[in-house]
């Protein structure tokens, strides 16, 4: 079998190029020896998907994706188009969803995550209260917890719709919940998730009463993200075929150092049966071991700036 390509979205500005938040991938993987293609990102979101894949050469043969998230209906049609062209998208549609939705992952992961309940959406609408009563109280009914979709959280509006303090208090379920699915708007991505909220260790107050973090001041990159909103600190492993390919921090603490314990992880991502995903693992506070606070697609997943993605991308084209 011929050595896969990566399709990387194309700079809207400069169709021949990629755009640049993926042009150093380009280039690494142009230095590695490998091929890629371009992709129209925008003509994908807009339904267009034979538009879209108008610069992959027919006949490419085997294809992994490096861009931006995609809804899963929209990434079934980026395969489709791909397939029609002789191009083989090597995780498939369904394995897609079922790694870049929580409710495609959840059920393998089950008791190494946060506990988790959902509410499939109905056109826009918030859930009401009746609705979340209901979810609150499958997911114990009292506690802390935390508001997501089935892709991404608004953590950056942590107290205003993301954070629930207290899953008791259903007029402030209904707010934090309601302010979500407003913010989201039409990207509201399947339905609205609550999670029991776990207490991880965050910059500074490692289990062990040493600082994890690095040398960044108080004003740092990295304090400014995980300071008082509550956001742990987390790994990002990159995982092809069952193997850590990749074990770094996460993109939103580029410069963390980070040493998970993967004991478990291992076989929940093979019986999640994709290729090519990313888990995000977080230390509970108590020092009682790594947890999964979310999973991913590893073709759509963000890479650290500054991290080397070498290992990463010879393993993709030599898989
Ligand atoms: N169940 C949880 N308990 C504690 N913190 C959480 C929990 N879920 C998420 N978080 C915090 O919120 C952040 C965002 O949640 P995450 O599920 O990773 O969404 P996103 O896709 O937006 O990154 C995480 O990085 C973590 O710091
Ligand atoms: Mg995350």
């Amino acid at each position: 079998m011929p050595a896969p390509s990566i399709i990387f979205p194309a700079d809207p500005l400069n169709p021949r190029r990629p755009d640049p938040h993926f042009a150093w991938e380009a280039r690494l993987l142009r230095e590695l020896g490998g091929e890629h293609h371009l992709v129209d990102h925008d003509a994908l979101l807009a339904g267009l998907p034979d538009e879209a894949v108008r610069r992959v050469p027919p006949g490419s043969g085997p294809l992994w994706y490096r861009g931006w998230m995609l809804p899963s209906a929209r990434y079934a049609e980026f395969a489709a188009a791909l397939t029609a062209r002789g191009g083989n998208l090597l995780t498939s549609a369904p394995g897609y969803a079922a790694a870049h939705e929580l409710p495609g992952w959840y059920g393998v992961f089950e008791g190494a995550t946060p506990p988790s309940v959902w509410i499939p959406s109905t056109g826009g609408a918030a859930p009401g209260p009746r609705e979340l009563a209901e979810a609150a109280a499958r997911l114990g009914g009292s506690g802390p917890a935390i508001v997501k979709d089935y892709v991404k959280s608004r953590k950056h509006e942590w107290h205003e719709a993301c954070y629930v303090p207290e899953l008791a208090d259903l007029s402030a379920v209904c707010r934090v919940v309601g302010r979500f699915v407003e913010l989201q708007g039409e990207f509201l991505a399947g339905g609205v998730v609550l999670r029991r909220y776990e207490e991880f260790e965050r910059a500074g107050c490692a289990a062990d009463g040493k600082s994890n973090g690095t040398s960044d001041g108080p004003d740092g990159p990295d304090d400014a993200a995980d300071g008082p909103d509550g956001r742990a600190v987390e790994a990002r492993v990159w995982w092809l075929d069952g193997r850590p390919v990749l074990v770094g921090p996460h993109p939103d603490s580029p410069r963390r150092h980070v040493e998970p314990d993967l004991t478990e992880v291992p076989a929940l991502v093979r019986r999640l049966g994709c290729r090519f995903v990313t888990t995000d693992l977080a230390s509970r506070a108590d020092g009682s071991g790594w947890r999964v606070v979310e999973v991913g697609d590893g073709q759509v997943s963000d890479l650290p700036h500054g991290i080397d993605a070498s290992g990463l991308l010879a393993s993709l084209i030599a898989s």
